[in-house]
């Protein structure tokens, strides 16, 4: 774990020098400050497992979208409810990972921010637009679960303070739905790689693609 927080904007060598005349102290710790929770920062946790919301995820590597997606099974929202945009952030550290070997590294962090979608605002004449935050969950792929990845739910709410500060990985029931669908419809490990455009050429050329999956392109 040591060098996960490595990256520092202030004198990257300096500290590197420091770090291995030192060696305890450096990077690795669960209990990282601020300033560590720096672009490349993965996953922070508090007793082991439960996951801090990323501060600075709108500061990450923006994947992909959808607008009003449904899934199978799930009741399709009434008509006049307006489509939910959904925006995928990727710690940036395992995004360049990706794009150089197509998979993702230890220690990659997911956010997926839910946001209603609005139409009134001047020049806009019939398209939508992002409006309020709706809920925020996560994934990440981390050797310390059983399987090497866990999902979270950080709730909903129309401001990041109505959101869990921690929230504890999801475990029976929570997570059955989440596992099944991220297990059996997605494109590369437990992603949905093919809703994100510059990720799923990477993996084409990579073929990293799931040999079950049937690519479209
Ligand atoms: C029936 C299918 C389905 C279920 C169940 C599901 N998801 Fe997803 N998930 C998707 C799809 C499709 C996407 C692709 C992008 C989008 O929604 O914009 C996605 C994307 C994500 C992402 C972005 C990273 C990625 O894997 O591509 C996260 C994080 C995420 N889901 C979390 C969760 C959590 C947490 C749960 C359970 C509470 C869950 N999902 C349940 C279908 C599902």
């Amino acid at each position: 774990m040591i060098g996960k927080y490595r990256r520092r904007r202030s004198s990257p060598l300096l500290y590197g020098a420091l770090c291995s005349f030192l060696i305890a102290g450096c990077g690795g710790s669960e209990e990282g400050s601020e300033e560590q929770q720096t672009l490349s920062a993965g996953p922070r946790y508090v007793d082991g497992t439960s996951l801090v919301r990323p501060l600075d995820y709108r500061e990450w590597t923006f994947v992909g979208s959808g607008l009003g997606l449904t899934y199978e099974g799930e009741t399709t929202s009434p008509e006049d409810e307006p489509p939910i945009f959904t925006s995928v952030f990727v710690n940036p550290s395992s995004h360049r990972a990706f794009m150089e070997s197509g998979v993702w590294p230890n220690d990659t962090v997911f956010v997926l921010e839910l946001r209603d979608s609005q139409t009134a605002a001047a020049p806009n004449r019939g398209g939508r637009f992002q409006g309020e935050l709706v809920g925020l969950e996560a994934e990440v792929k981390d050797s310390r679960f059983p399987d090497g990845w866990a999902f979270f739910d950080f709730g909903r709410g129309s401001d990041l303070s109505d959101l869990k500060e921690v929230a504890t990985p999801l475990s029976g029931a929570a997570a059955a739905p989440c596992v099944q669908c991220h297990t059996e419809e997605t494109a590369v490990e437990r992603t949905f790689v093919q809703f994100y455009p510059t990720l799923l050429e990477v993996a084409r050329q990579k073929g990293t693609l799931k040999p079950g999956f049937r690519d479209g392109g």
